[in-house]
């Protein structure tokens, strides 16, 4: 813990490439998450906990463990803020915009926060491990009570504790390399579908990417816990695991004593009785022959990939530090299509960086089409300080990137609908996840490529897989009819 006016530089540190690239070989520790000492078990009864989410799914499942630690403090859930006696968010760094968002957020809560002066006030995740983030609060918010980065989850009792003792702001941000932290208790947002950290950090460093400065070094959790977890969400009747990492196919290659590789991991959950299975994200690098032969078995391994590209450009890669080139990756592409039938491949690519020529992005406009992404996350470039593109010339005017995305996001969507339109009266597998958000009397779930499906049918079916004839394919989801018959609902799953 720190006082505001304490010097706090030794809980924090800005990025920086060239030490974060000095990352040590030693050893990761696995610490065990311990029970709560006695004056911290109680700290929350009567009192209530709001968490609101940026950014990936690291930082939603990041946001159930808190979620968990809160639960077993005593605390109770609330969705109305004017009701909460503490307010976490757990914000993004990624890009520009992400960030404004969260200042925006803060600079309203100022108001709720002089009305209710006892209410604690915190700032977690990925922007807590940015120096110039800890200032800019220190100077202008000072109604931020607690701020705490992505390695210090676990200390949440005794953060929450020393805010509720100290009129003073309290900042705890490691910037270790991080460690593994097991038997973090967790509040899953859904009784269905469940998150599954495999590992944590990134090494890439891709030149435009805050992640592993914030995130610390690659470290996988051990087999046999991330197996045992998945074990058990089988036992509660879970639906579908999605394994996360902002790596995965990094997986084990950390471990020293093993020889076990995310192909082995996928080959292991293969037998676990979850009906799907699904990870996040592929750095192509790492996808080795082992991991498309593996995916290649199906069963509950579903055949959706999600790869990001980045750029069709080799020479925009290189800078990129992405470590492949076009051919690698059509290759790539290349086998997983010839080894996983039917699969949908989904990416994400970033228009406008630092010298990015009109021929540049022609060559990922003809990569998107030759691939045949069925959807994509666009961006556009957004320099993030201490990355190394941040000192690259930001030379391509806002205009040119924004026409470049809506050129890229009109020759996907044309790709897309094309390929939904190709589903018209195929039947599909879907996980019922609940009632349509348009209208309640219709309900929407997932194929296991993660398509939107929506379709009449009773409530009775959320939470189960049904099949359903599509006949209405859109662009961003497809509408179809529920198959009653249970003879039609064994027939061939597109
Ligand atoms: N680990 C994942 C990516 C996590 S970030 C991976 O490597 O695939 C999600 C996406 O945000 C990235 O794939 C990239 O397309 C985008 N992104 C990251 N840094 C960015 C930046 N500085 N500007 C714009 N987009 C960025
Ligand atoms: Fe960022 Fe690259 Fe790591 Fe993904 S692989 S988190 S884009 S550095
Ligand atoms: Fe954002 Fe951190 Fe995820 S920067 S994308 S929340 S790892």
């Amino acid at each position: 813990m720190s006082k505001m006016k304490k010097d706090f530089s030794q809980y924090f540190q800005a990025p920086d490439l060239r030490e974060a690239k000095k990352r040590g070989k030693e050893e990761v520790q696995v610490l065990q998450f311990e029970s709560l000492p006695d004056e911290m078990k109680n700290i929350g009864v009567g009192h209530k906990y709001l968490i609101q989410t940026f950014g990936c799914q690291m930082n939603v499942h990041d946001s159930e463990t808190m979620a968990g630690i809160f639960e077993m403090m005593g605390y109770t859930p609330t969705i109305d803020e004017r009701d909460a006696d503490i307010i976490l968010l757990n914000t993004c760094a990624i890009r520009e915009n992400a960030e404004d968002k969260v200042f925006g957020e803060l600079g309203r809560l100022k108001h709720l926060k002089l009305e209710k002066p006892n209410l604690i006030l915190g700032v977690c995740g990925c922007m807590s491990q940015e120096e110039s983030v800890v200032n800019r609060i220190l100077k202008s918010y000072q109604n931020v009570d607690l701020v705490f980065g992505t390695h210090n989850i676990h200390r949440l009792p005794h953060l929450v504790h020393n805010a509720l003792m100290s009129k003073e702001m309290v900042i705890e941000v490691w910037s270790k390399e991080g460690d593994v932290v097991e038997n973090m208790p967790k509040v899953r947002a859904d009784g269905l579908r469940a998150w599954v950290n495999i590992m944590y950090g990134c090494d890439k460093f891709c030149t435009y990417c805050i992640v592993p400065y914030t995130r610390g070094k690659e470290r996988s959790r051990r087999p046999e816990d991330v197996l045992n977890e998945i074990r058990e969400l089988a036992r509660k009747g879970y639906q579908e695991v999605t394994l996360l990492g902002q790596n995965v196919n990094a997986y084990g290659k950390d471990l020293e004593d093993l020889n076990y590789l995310f192909g082995d991991l996928m080959d292991d959950v293969r037998k676990i009785g979850i009906p799907r299975i699904r990870f996040t994200t592929s750095h192509p690098r790492d996808f080795d022959d082992h991991l498309v032969e593996v995916l290649g078995k199906g069963g509950n391994l579903v055949e959706h990939i999600h790869l990001p590209v980045q750029s069709g450009s080799s020479e925009v890669l290189k800078l990129m530090a992405r470590k492949y080139d076009r051919e690698r990756y059509l290759d790539l592409v290349r086998k997983i299509k010839e080894t996983v039938p039917n699969v949908v491949l989904t990416t994400d690519i970033i228009v406008g960086f630092p010298g990015e020529t009109d021929e540049q992005f022609e060559d990922t406009i003809s990569l998107v089409k030759e691939v045949e992404f069925d959807s994509a996350f666009t961006f556009i470039y957004s320099p993030r300080e201490g990355t190394p593109a941040a000192k690259m010339q930001d030379d391509i005017p806002m205009e040119v990137k924004k026409a470049r995305l809506q050129r890229l996001n009109e020759t996907l969507n044309e790709i897309g609908r094309r390929k939904n339109e190709e589903l018209r009266g195929h039947v599909v597998e879907v996980l019922v996840e609940g009632e349509s958000k348009k209208n309640a009397d219709v309900l929407s779930g997932r194929t296991r490529t993660n398509k939107l499906v929506n379709f009449a049918g009773p409530k009775s079916l959320i939470g189960k897989m049904v099949m359903v004839r599509i006949e209405d394919p859109k662009t961003w989801s497809l509408t179809g009819v529920l198959l009653e018959d249970p003879k039609q609902q064994k027939a061939p799953v597109a």
